[in-house]
């Protein structure tokens, strides 16, 4: 599997991304005031904050989400299909991203457009990336868990470095466009979150809108909705029977799979990159 590497970032050399698609994305893609980007590194929960601004963006009706799939109700900046589809779609736009904030559109930063920005523990979104893996044929092997948290602690996965990733966007955080949420706080409270959302977009929701959207977005309606839950992705793509996308959608599934000191090279790994964050994160 040949690759090629846009500013800090490995990416395979398919049908699906280009250098000039990145260079277009970062240097000429127009945001606009009332677009409204997923933005996460790989695993994060990516598709689950995809469902839930769809479901918002339609006062909790689910027949967007069970009728189109989630990458052209919004699409991706980075992939070449993605990025033909946003620029065809009319404002507002729903879009989605992986990208480091160095690479992210520049005219984000002269524009009004609002940025959900979803987190989560890395040491689960590494077993998560870790299994997707397995059934990514656009990606090498990823090998033992051992050996792909080599790769992972040192970013050379698609999408480049957690750390870059997440410590880049946490630099915009004071910005009143960039909304951060976690992983585990959709967990822990997915109503209450729900309603976090919906405030900072400014589409107040009745409750029994806020109930829709809880509900369509659960793990399991998700499982079941296949214009979400990836089984539209093509074999050529994915192997469907080597690896699951809604695999199991919980917190510290790593506590299942490291070793004690796999757990701790990693943490050591983590403090070395996150000294001096100003922030603090539930799994910490
Ligand atoms: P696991 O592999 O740990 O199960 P992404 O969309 O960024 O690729 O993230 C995929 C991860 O989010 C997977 O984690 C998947 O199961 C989880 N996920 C997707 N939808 C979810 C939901 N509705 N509730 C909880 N987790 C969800």
């Amino acid at each position: 599997m040949t690759s090629f590497t846009y500013k800090g970032i490995s990416l395979p050399v398919v049908d699906y991304y280009s250098e000039e698609t990145l260079h277009y994305a970062e240097n000429e893609f127009q945001m606009l005031d009332d677009d409204i980007v997923c933005v996460t590194y790989p695993k994060s929960g990516t598709h689950w904050m995809q469902e839930i601004l769809c479901l918002i963006w339609c006062d909790g009706d689910p027949s967007w989400v069970q009728s189109l799939p989630v990458w052209e109700r919004s699409p991706w900046l980075e992939s070449i299909p993605g990025l033909q589809c946003a620029l065809q779609s009319p404002p507002p736009r729903l879009l989605a991203s992986h990208l480091p904030f160095h690479i992210f559109p520049k005219s984000f930063l002269h524009s009004k457009a609002k940025v959900i920005y979803t987190v989560r523990n890395p040491k689960d979104v590494m077993i998560s990336y870790y299994h997707f893996s397995k059934g990514l044929k656009i990606v090498k092997d990823p090998g033992t868990l051992e050996e792909y948290m080599e790769e992972f602690l040192s970013g050379s996965v698609l999408f480049g470095s957690w750390f870059d990733h997440v410590k880049g966007w946490m630099e915009m955080k004071d910005r009143a466009n960039i909304f951060f949420i976690t992983y585990e706080e959709l967990q822990q409270d997915l109503r209450g979150s729900v309603q976090r959302i919906c405030r900072f977009l400014g589409n107040e929701l009745n409750s029994q809108q806020i109930e829709s959207v809880v509900e369509n977005a659960s793990f399991q309606k998700m499982k079941d909705n296949k214009m979400s839950n990836f089984s539209l992705i093509p074999e050529s793509i994915f192997d469907h029977t080597k690896a699951k996308f809604m695999r199991k959608g919980i917190s510290e599934d790593w506590k299942n799979h490291l070793t004690v000191a796999q757990s701790e090279y990693f943490d050591r790994v983590y403090w070395e990159n996150m000294r001096g964050v100003n922030m603090t994160f539930p799994w910490e």
